[in-house]
């Protein structure tokens, strides 16, 4: 039997993601042993291992147990109805514990709000489950011991799920410091991928704030910022195979094609200013990258003077709509 007809087995999950880098996290998947059932905006059904949370994939936001899958309920209020009905006649496998949260998200036009959703669902889980449920209406935070739920309606159906993870996959546990205009830990960890990074390659960051592209990285590397390296050091103490200097990106203390990989996020003067220092930025990239070396870097801009695009991978981050570039000197 080919792989491709291989049935699907494993626990019935569902991942978010970054909008943009869907393929990618689907690719990590698949090296992970899951098979991926559906890929939509921001989301990914699939069946994975169990174990797979032991070693949690690293470009995926979040990750669910999937316990409800089904067509959009519909937009208007009283199809909420038929989600809750959905839901009391869906298997329950839950951990027994006094209080749930439920946080939702919803795509297209709807006459209800994520709060109506969560409370609908909420209401269902907690008579259910003999628990009591803790809305997020009106900016309220579930307390630390809240189990969380997830919920998300679009044109591809609803999907509920239980996280497999606490806290959420994307907030790191080594990420103590932080800077301004710090990077997504998945979208680091989406940028290494694409850029091709392959055991022996040596990956420096020179715009590396609080260390983020390095840390993800799973070679060795050298970053260096010009305001300091402080919050780097402190979130890369497990990593001895990491060099940090305070040194401006326009003059980096690097012998000429020395470097494998340059990956980075530069300031773009959104919250950290760029100063005109973009051109004089790449000039120096391009003396230290060896021949066929690659610049990977996340900027809003459309093209790199000096450098010849492989690909490019838009993506939507926090209401920006940067591009991850893969590039060569020319
Ligand atoms: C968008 S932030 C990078 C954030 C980083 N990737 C992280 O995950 O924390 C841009 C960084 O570029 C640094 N920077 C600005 N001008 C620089 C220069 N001329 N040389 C080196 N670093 C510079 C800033 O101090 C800032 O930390």
């Amino acid at each position: 039997m080919s792989p491709r007809r291989r049935p699907a087995v494993g626990t019935r999950l569902f991942a978010r993601t970054v909008h943009g880098l869907e393929h990618v996290a689907a690719q990590e998947l698949r090296e992970r042993d899951c098979t991926v059932l559906a890929v939509s905006p921001r989301q990914l059904v699939l069946r994975g291992p169990a174990a797979l949370l032991d070693r949690p994939p690293r470009t995926v936001d979040d990750l669910f147990h999937l316990v409800l899958a089904a067509p959009d309920p519909g937009p208007t209020k009283p199809d909420l109805v038929v989600l809750s009905r959905l839901l009391a006649r869906a298997p329950l496998r839950a951990p027994d514990v006094p209080l749930v949260s439920v946080s939702a998200s919803t795509a297209g036009r709807r006459t209800y709000s994520r709060h109506d959703v969560e409370d609908t669902v909420g209401a269902v889980l907690a008579a259910r489950l003999g628990t009591v449920y803790v809305s997020r209406r009106d900016g309220r935070v579930p307390p630390p011991g809240a189990v969380d739920w997830r919920v998300t309606i679009d044109a591809h159906g609803v999907h509920i799920g239980l996280r497999g993870t606490r806290p959420p996959l994307h907030r790191r546990p080594w990420k103590v410091a932080s800077v301004p205009g710090t990077l997504h830990p998945p979208v680091a960890a989406a940028m290494i991928r694409l850029a091709g990074v392959r055991p022996g390659d040596l990956v420096v960051d020179p715009c590396c704030g609080a260390g983020t592209v390095l840390v993800e990285s799973p070679v060795p590397g050298i970053g260096s910022d010009l305001a300091g390296v402080a919050a780097a050091r402190v979130n890369a103490h497990h990593r001895r195979d990491i060099a940090w200097l305070r040194a401006d990106a326009r003059r980096l203390p690097y012998p000429a094609a020395s470097v494998d990989h340059i990956i980075t996020n530069p300031p773009w003067d959104r919250q950290v200013a760029a100063n005109g220092t973009v051109p004089e930025f790449l000039r120096e990239w391009r003396r230290v990258l060896r021949p066929g070396g690659r610049l990977t870097c996340l900027t809003p801009w459309p093209s790199l003077p000096g450098f010849r695009t492989l690909a490019r991978y838009p993506i939507s981050l926090f209401g920006q709509h940067p591009v991850i570039t893969v590039c060569v000197p020319c």
